[in-house]
């Protein structure tokens, strides 16, 4: 009722078990709280999908995981032995390897959990990259994430401060836009890596991979400030956006695979 109250566009998302207008309240720990409440982790190998600078780890742990297989197309040379290390003295089995989330070099049904936060909005094959998920997880096993900005809301290029240009400009003009801000995340627009995907293409590719356990969604404050004071913006965004695209911030799954 509060929902629906708060967030009128949510009501035909019967998938949705979690809504935050800001996103307090939720986030990676909290979904993968939920993953371990429907399913234990003790003792479980996990794959961490864009382990980055692999702190993920840190997450993981708590819930009784005891080896982590960290994967991303960066190599973080200095960091992923530091974070090796670390887990060891924690009696966590750690790797870090360079691997194609889209193509894991590991074996069918051979991990319990595939975790990812940050990162689904910039797999490009994205079909790919859940089937492989799929394909790796044993069938008790199961897929958690955390992502966003979704391309379709404020912020979604990276660049906060470039609100919904990347709706209203041409590429070329972002990309300046973006390098005049410079605070180093028009990194992202200059590699170009987002799918730039809608929450119902998300949901659409996750449902054709996995039985979606939970999802929570957060809204964007920030979009609800644009809305009500830039009307005339607001109807231009309108006209090719569903308020839902707009608003949709940041999205947490779980799900098991659907054998
Ligand atoms: C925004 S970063 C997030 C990193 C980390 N998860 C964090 O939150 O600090 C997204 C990461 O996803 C990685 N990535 C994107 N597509 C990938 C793919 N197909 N396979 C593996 N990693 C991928 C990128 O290289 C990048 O390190």
């Amino acid at each position: 009722v509060v929902r629906d109250h708060l967030a009128p566009w949510l009501k035909k998302r019967p998938e949705i078990n979690s809504y935050s207008p800001t996103g307090v309240g939720l986030g990676p720990e909290e979904t993968l709280r939920q993953a371990a409440r429907l399913h234990s982790m003790q003792g479980a190998t996990a794959v961490v999908l864009g382990a980055g600078a692999g702190n993920e780890a840190d997450f993981l742990a708590p819930h009784g995981v005891k080896r982590v297989i960290g994967a991303d197309l960066e190599a973080h040379e200095t960091r992923w032995p530091q974070r090796r290390a670390q887990l060891a003295a924690q009696g966590i089995n750690a790797t870090f390897t360079l691997m194609d989330g889209a193509n894991y070099a590991l074996r069918d049904s051979s991990v319990d959990v595939v975790f990812s936060q940050s990162v689904l909005e910039h797999v490009v094959e994205l079909d790919t990259a859940l089937a492989e998920a799929s394909r790796i997880l044993r069938a008790d096993g199961h897929f958690v994430a955390w992502f966003g900005p979704l391309w379709s809301t404020f912020g979604g290029s990276h660049v906060a401060e470039l609100g919904f240009d990347h709706l209203l400009v041409s590429k070329e003009e972002l990309l300046d836009r973006g390098r005049k801000v410079g605070d180093g995340r028009e990194y992202w627009l200059e590699l170009d890596l987002f799918n730039r995907m809608k929450y119902d293409d998300y949901i659409e590719l996750l449902e054709r991979h996995f039985v979606l356990e939970w999802v929570s969604v957060a809204g964007s404050p920030e979009a609800t400030d644009f809305r009500d004071n830039n009307p005339d913006m607001w109807s231009r965004l309108r006209e090719h956006h569903d308020e839902m695209d707009l608003m949709v911030r940041l999205v947490g799954v779980v799900g098991r695979p659907r054998r």
